[in-house]
């Protein structure tokens, strides 16, 4: 199966150049049940191929790999999260407004920076959940904090949280690797199911629609291949979701008062964290990117 991933990775490389052409290689061939296929013709071709295998294919969560959970914690791009992501996302939660305490659920917790953050900030506990053994390790070693746990989830479920028992939600960047609609809906309906009425459930993710050119766009679903560990060359492969399907899984899953917010450099200037503001002029940086904040209230 691992060599089955890897092929679909590279014939994703293979092809990215080409799509503003929107020709193919004709020989292109990969792996997949242990057959080969080949590909030719236009891109469209590759593209619908790429729909089904993802369908059919199940990608293992590349975040279980110890080495790409270490990369990951060490990029440095990150930095673009904490100016354009997650004090949107901290402000989206609306913590701070008066209400019953309760624990905030953090799903795809990843290495634990930003749970720990909400707990500090709001002076909350917050049950944060991975389904990375490797990443888990890294947040317990690296974010241990006396008002986080940190639980390791199987497949969709989470069967540890009480039903409405959480006063918040949110997930960062862990959309974007759910391999189909369904896939999400039952994530979502299953956090859903956590929150206590009336509780914002928050989603960040990139808004690569804005990232990307008309003609670089794949279709909803299709595999994208994501670089990332500061010039290493490593990448993942992530599926391309338009924030508005985003919109439509919150809405199908019943939640009110669905909100997109994109951060702007602007906005940022209020609610970032000064040192990181003035760090660098980042109205002039390279890697500039955009970014989506969804929210919704449990009905
Ligand atoms: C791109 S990382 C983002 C981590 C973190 N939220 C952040 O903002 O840095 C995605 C994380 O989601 C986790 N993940 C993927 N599928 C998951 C699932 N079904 N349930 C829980 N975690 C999952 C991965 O292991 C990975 O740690």
């Amino acid at each position: 199966m691992t060599r089955t991933i890897s092929s679909i990775i590279r014939m994703d490389c293979t092809t990215k150049g080409s799509a503003a052409d929107s020709t193919l290689r004709s020989d292109a061939a990969f792996t997949v049940f242990g057959g080969t296929f080949t590909v030719s013709g236009r891109l469209h071709t590759l593209i619908s191929v790429r729909t089904c295998l993802s369908e059919a294919v199940k990608i293992a969560n590349p975040f279980e790999d110890p080495e790409i959970a270490a990369a990951f914690t060490a990029w440095s791009s990150r930095d673009w999260n904490w100016l354009l992501g997650y004090p949107f996302l901290f402000r989206a939660l609306d913590l701070g407004a008066e209400g019953e305490p309760g624990p905030v659920l953090d799903v795809g917790c990843g290495h634990g920076d930003v749970a720990a953050e909400v707990a500090r900030r709001f002076a909350t506990p917050v049950v944060a959940v991975d389904s990375s053994a490797a990443m888990l390790e890294i947040a317990r070693r690296d974010h241990p904090h006396p008002a986080v746990t940190y639980h390791q989830a199987e497949g969709h479920r989470l069967n540890f949280v009480e039903a409405g028992s959480m006063r918040a939600a949110y997930c960062a960047f862990l959309l974007v690797g759910m391999p189909s609609r369904e896939a999400m809906r039952d994530l979502v309906a299953e956090i859903a199911r956590t929150l206590r009425p009336g509780a914002r459930f928050v989603i960040l993710d990139r808004d690569r629609e804005i990232d990307l050119l008309p003609t670089q766009r794949p279709r909803e679903g299709d595999l994208v291949t994501f670089p990332f560990g500061d010039g290493t060359g490593r990448e993942i492969t992530t599926h391309y979701w338009p924030i508005s399907t985003y919109a439509e899984i919150l809405a199908e899953a019943g939640f009110g008062d669905v909100r997109i917010e994109r951060p702007t450099l602007e906005a940022a200037a209020e609610l970032a964290d000064p040192a990181l503001l003035a760090s660098r002029d980042w109205s002039t940086a390279t890697g500039s990117r955009a970014y989506a904040i969804l929210s919704g209230t449990r009905r």
